[in-house]
């Protein structure tokens, strides 16, 4: 077989990928290891970005979530009993969406379905070869076949356990980890939201994070112990933990029910560098992972995504190579600074394991500043927001 781009992966960056180099008249050809049911039945994330909303816009695939969105215009973050606002509109004069990964991810398998874009499922033992070469192949197997496609280029949206990172060899890839000492627990529950804008609460026993995704679906992570087990953790230890991290309104507000998932992430800031090795580019958790505190997974997979699609698709239409050939740099630009962000809410809004009374004092130093200074608030703003492409 032959195509024009392979995409390794069939999560959020590499479908989206796929429809919009579809709309520009590229052909792709979408590898996933899983069944198409596994990967919408994973709960991620849950706010978006404008420029990710535009992104989808532009693909032609945001008709259900411009209908079914919700549009936020601030978010509260609170310390036990302190509160401060961040207004986004006033701040920035922009909002962000809140709306599950699983249904963006749905919404751009609906799309390829209507489309003769293929996405080839349950593949194993996937390999890239001939990457600094312009005809690069992958291989695959398939029901115990195995097969080949040829092609001009390859995006590597596999996700941070794919292969495609691990073809940029050792002598040319650096890699940049931190590993926080907690997790997030996070349950999903029929019950309405806590409050109608998210709440990022810092409390000296814990963080802990009022989301939602509908009217009647609320999204609620505390921070607990890498060491703990989803099992482990009842509903009721779960709501009782919870009621006790937040605002006290919002403790006597909140509506508990019976939990529909459970599971529990690990916490970590990782970057890849380059995004871009001959005709192989990284895209998304394939490249650099966030700890979730700022909501910016999704979101920059996304901006890897535009500028993929912008460099593929001069390319093809101008045969001007420019945008390709700078995409990493321009990809790592936006990446660093959101990884700046991720790891300053993180630090700010958990409680960490062995901090001492100085770190904690500095937390409460940082919070005040927030409390006081207009400009402080803007800048967390212009970043929960997103950051221009
Ligand atoms: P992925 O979604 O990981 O998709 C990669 C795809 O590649 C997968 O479908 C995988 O099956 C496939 N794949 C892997 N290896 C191969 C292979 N060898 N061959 C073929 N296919 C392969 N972000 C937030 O902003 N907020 C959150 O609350 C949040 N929660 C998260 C919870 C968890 C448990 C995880 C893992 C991530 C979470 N994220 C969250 C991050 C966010 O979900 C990711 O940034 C986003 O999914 C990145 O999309 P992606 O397409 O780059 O990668
Ligand atoms: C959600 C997850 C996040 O990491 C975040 O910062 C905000 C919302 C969510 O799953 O709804």
């Amino acid at each position: 077989m032959r195509t024009q781009v392979v995409i390794v992966g069939g999560g959020p960056s590499g479908l989206l990928l796929s429809q919009l180099l579809m709309k520009d008249g590229i052909e792709a050809v979408v590898l996933e290891r899983q069944t198409k049911a596994h990967v919408l039945g994973r709960i991620r994330a849950g706010v978006l970005e404008m420029g990710f909303v535009d992104l989808m816009r532009e693909a032609g695939v945001a008709e259900r979530l411009d209908r079914e969105g919700f549009v936020h215009d601030g978010a509260v973050l609170s310390f036990d009993n302190d509160q401060v606002r961040i207004d986004f509109g006033a701040l920035t004069g922009r909002h962000v969406t809140v709306y599950g990964q699983t249904e963006v991810t749905r919404d751009l398998y609906d799309a390829r379905d209507r489309t003769v874009g293929r996405t080839i499922f349950e593949v194993s033992d996937v390999e890239l070869h001939d990457l600094e070469t312009d005809k690069p192949f992958v291989t695959y197997r398939k029901g115990g076949e195995e097969l080949r496609i040829d092609c001009d280029f390859i995006a590597g949206c596999d996700g941070f356990h794919g292969v495609s990172r691990k073809n940029i060899p050792d002598t040319v890839r650096r890699e940049f980890e931190k590993v926080y000492p907690f997790g997030w627990l996070g349950i999903l529950s029929e019950t309405p939201p806590v409050h109608d804008e998210l709440i990022y609460a810092s409390s000296s026993r814990g963080f802990a994070l009022c989301s939602m995704r509908n009217a009647n679906l609320s999204r609620y992570y505390i921070q607990c112990p890498l060491s703990d087990k989803a099992e482990t953790w009842s509903d009721d230890a779960f709501w009782g933990e919870l009621r006790l991290r937040i605002p006290a309104e919002a403790a006597e507000a909140l509506v508990t029910g019976p939990s529909i998932e459970k599971s529990i992430a690990p916490l970590r800031s990782f970057v890849s560098e380059p995004m871009r090795w001959g005709r192989l580019f990284l895209c998304g958790d394939a490249a650099h992972i966030v700890p979730p505190t700022g909501a910016k997974g999704l979101n920059s997979a996304a901006s890897d995504v535009f500028y993929l699609h912008r460099g593929l698709t001069r390319y093809y239409a101008e045969g001007d190579s420019g945008g390709i050939e700078r995409y990493s740099e321009k990809a790592l630009a936006r990446v660093w600074k959101t990884q700046r962000f991720s790891w300053y809410m993180t630090t700010l809004l958990h409680h960490f394991p062995n901090q001492s009374d100085f770190d904690i004092r500095m937390q409460e130093a940082e919070i005040a500043h927030l409390r006081e200074v207009r400009t402080a608030q803007e800048t967390l703003a212009i970043n929960y927001v997103g950051l221009p492409y």
